[in-house]
């Protein structure tokens, strides 16, 4: 257990997160050793977003990930299975890979010119007769592997833990929530693509700030986000009734703050007053093709899920990933101080052209570091920091109280908890479940049931 000394007192983690009265100490978001020790205890243990299977379509095909703050490589090897990788050489550490992604059939050291098959066998090293009078063990130095790796409808995930329980244990409740943010929007399983390249920057703050607020903030919008939702960028635009955001089909549903405490996973999620899948509202309104192909695929879906209901939410998958709405938000630890801020954007794989670059266009100028909502966004997260790291100020507590003691499950949404939508629900079980990753010896220990 972490113990701080820099504060007023010595005090225990566990005295510093009371998340069920809502006051967190800053201390957790600005001290360096709580940093230290969410790299271990965190992200070398917890299941990880690593990238898509669309990014390596092809043997040899590689793309440079991360996992904390750790470069990792996703390849498909000569056989087309797939493998994620530590991105260091067993000899004297060198990153064996340096671009962001390509094809390659071996991955050749630049320092002394070990060579790694697309499995990670070690397979060449310069003197090997020689020098090495052919008594190394290259069995025993290939690539270092993670522990688990998931492909969960075409998303990549990796953890470095054995011990860890499958993903979808991982996922509990949330299972059918995330296979349904993977769907085409015909409802089809796998469906989608990511866009190429991805956009990366960096952020001024800790990676709390947008990975426990990103979907468990819902009132900071009409305060941060006023200014870009009268600018009405979305697909609709002003003249058709939009504002920033596509416009859902107006069934009749309720919108709540969806947690599951135990696990951390939650989200904005929706229950709905009827089943099947709602009329097609007009969404493009400069890109008539787009309109007519995903009026067809919501068709599509409707036939796939007539009777059924769709409730569920999308959102943050414990501890630093959203996914949905087109898009993966993906905020990696950079140092205390620093989040490396990843974002993938998502398309239909059998999409035409021109619909492809409509939802691209859209999306860039929706998100990412050029786009006009997060540019919001950075200014709170990237001011909040430094306004927290002062003498005085790390002194204090954040309040976390918005809804406390108003959750309650309904059996519609097996496994979640409900809040009013505007509330931090959501963020006070990120906390929770960061608490536990941070004080738990093992993953015995970090068994909901033990909690
Ligand atoms: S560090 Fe890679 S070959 Fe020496
Ligand atoms: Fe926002």
């Amino acid at each position: 257990m972490v113990h701080i000394s820099r504060s007023r007192q010595d005090r225990s983690l566990r005295d510093l997160v009371d998340w069920e009265q809502g006051h967190v100490s800053r201390e957790i978001y600005v001290n360096e050793d709580i940093y230290q020790q969410e790299l271990e205890q965190i992200f070398g243990r917890a299941w990880l977003f690593v990238g898509h299977e669309s990014q390596v379509p092809n043997p040899g095909d590689f793309f440079q990930s991360r996992m904390g703050e750790e470069s990792v490589l996703l390849v498909r090897d000569r056989k087309g299975e797939l493998h994620v990788f530590l991105n260091t050489c067993r000899h004297r550490g060198m990153k064996v890979c340096r671009y962001d992604e390509g094809n390659s059939l071996l991955f050749t050291c630049p320092f002394h010119g070990w060579s790694y098959d697309t499995d990670g066998r070690l397979v060449g090293v310069p003197n090997f007769q020689t020098a090495y009078r052919g008594e190394l063990d290259k069995s025993a130095w290939g690539l270092h592997e993670v522990a688990q790796m998931s492909n969960f409808y075409g998303s990549i995930w990796a953890t470095w833990d054995p011990k860890a329980p499958s993903f979808e244990d991982f996922l509990g409740a949330f299972v059918p929530s995330l296979r349904r943010s993977f769907e085409g929007s015909d409802g089809g399983d796998n469906g989608l693509e990511f866009f190429s390249p991805v956009q990366k920057w960096r952020l001024p703050t800790n990676w709390k700030f947008p990975g426990f607020s990103f979907a468990g903030d819902h009132a900071h919008g009409a305060m941060t986000h006023r200014s870009t939702t009268v600018a009405a960028f979305g697909p609709q635009g002003e003249l058709a009734g939009g504002d920033r955001h596509g416009v859902p089909s107006r069934w009749a549903s309720t919108e709540y703050e969806m947690s599951i405490p135990a696990l951390g996973h939650g989200g904005h999620g929706r229950i709905y007053e009827q089943p099947g899948v709602g009329p097609y509202v007009e969404t493009w309104q400069t890109v008539l093709q787009a309109d007519d192909y995903y009026h067809e695929m919501r068709d599509k879906k409707a036939e796939k899920y007539a009777g059924q209901y769709l409730h569920g939410v999308s959102g943050c998958v414990f501890p630093n990933v959203i996914c949905g709405g087109s898009r993966i938000l993906l905020w990696h630890p950079h140092g205390v101080g620093v989040t490396e801020s990843w974002r993938f954007y998502t398309v239909d794989k059998g999409a035409p052209k021109p619909v492809k670059d409509a939802q691209r266009r859209y999306m860039m100028r929706y998100c990412g570091p050029g786009g006009m909502t997060e540019s919001d966004d950075m200014e709170n997260w990237n001011y909040a920091y430094p306004a927290s790291l002062g003498t005085v100020a790390r002194r204090l507590d954040y309040n976390f109280q918005n809804g406390v003691g108003h959750a309650y499950a309904d059996d519609r949404v097996p496994g979640f908890t409900l809040n009013y939508r505007i509330g931090e629900e959501n963020q006070r079980s990120r906390l929770r479940r960061w608490l536990d990753f941070m004080e738990a010896g093992s993953w015995d220990e970090l068994s909901p049931a033990k909690r």
